[in-house]
């Protein structure tokens, strides 16, 4: 059996989850195929076709923002749906959700963007690791480690239900209340974030690794400076990235000492 993850990831927590599970898949004797979605991946209409058809089934892997899905993902997903219109028959679909506090619409927000389309919706994990926001507290390195092994088990357990053809969907209940007071306030605040965004001139180095890692291609340099597109899918690579922390949110100069930034689970 062939399975193909098509992930996004803003700051490492997804990736680390879909190369896990495609290990796993490759320890238990199958194939697996994993695509970042990133524009510089430049996945072409004919490649996205390809991976589908050859796939027995396929998975989408993201984080969960605003209890929602991220739009760089939602993009994605539509378009997918617009290019396998050819499909004939029904395939099992997957998705690995990635979360720090609670996620509450990723599978709901999944199956409607698949509705229609030949890709059914078999199997869902949802994973806690951390968050990737703003904070001034380091990074709990053990607490981490201990729900990067939970991961492992879920994963594990996601593909032996793929394998053995059997449903799973985990993620739904209590968390839809809260997901939905989180959804209202965040949806806003994510499509707007670019806004947010600028440069301190005094710490930027001018090394462009902001322009070249942005996953939307938002960051453009006219001239003497920066500017940030409306395309922006808020993952906060370029804030937790930067070399010089010279990246702000809302003017605010976040010293990288006083505020760690996020760069993946692993060390
Ligand atoms: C804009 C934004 C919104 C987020 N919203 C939520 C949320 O609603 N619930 C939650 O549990 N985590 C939320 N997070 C945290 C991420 O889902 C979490 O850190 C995820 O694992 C990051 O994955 P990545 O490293 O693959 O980008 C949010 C992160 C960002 C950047
Ligand atoms: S990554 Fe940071 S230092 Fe480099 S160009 Fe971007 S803002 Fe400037
Ligand atoms: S501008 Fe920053 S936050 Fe927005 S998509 Fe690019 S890297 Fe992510």
């Amino acid at each position: 059996m062939n399975y193909s993850t098509f992930y996004f990831s803003g700051t490492g927590n997804t990736r680390w989850a879909a190369s896990e599970f495609t290990k796993i898949i490759q320890e238990k004797g199958h194939q697996a195929g994993l695509y970042a979605i990133d524009i510089g991946a430049q996945l072409s209409d004919e490649q996205i076709r390809l991976i589908v058809n050859d796939a027995d089934s396929v998975g989408f892997a993201n984080p969960i923002y605003g209890g929602d899905i991220p739009p760089i993902m939602r993009t994605f997903i539509s378009r997918v749906v617009g290019l396998i219109k050819a499909l004939t028959r029904p395939k099992s679909t997957y998705v690995i959700n990635t979360y720090g506090y609670v996620n509450a619409f990723g599978p709901v927000e999944t199956q409607k963007l698949l509705a229609g389309s030949n890709l059914e919706l078999s199997a869902y994990v949802n994973i806690q690791l951390c968050h990737n926001v703003t904070s001034s507290k380091p990074l709990d390195r053990a607490k981490l480690a201990k729900r990067m092994g939970r991961g492992r088990d879920e994963l594990n357990g996601l593909a032996d239900c793929l394998i053995a053809g059997h449903k799973r969907i985990n993620g739904y209940g209590p968390q839809l209340k809260i997901g939905a007071m989180i959804r209202k306030k965040v949806t806003v605040t994510i499509n707007d974030f670019y806004q947010t965004l600028g440069v301190d001139y005094t710490a930027c180095t001018g090394c462009m690794v902001c322009v070249k890692n942005c996953p939307t291609g938002s960051i453009r340099l006219y001239g003497d400076k920066f500017v940030f597109a409306a395309v922006c899918t808020a993952c906060k690579r370029c804030y937790n990235f930067c070399p010089t922390g010279a990246i702000t949110i809302n003017g605010v100069v976040a010293d990288p000492h006083k505020f760690p930034r996020f760069q993946g689970p692993e060390e």
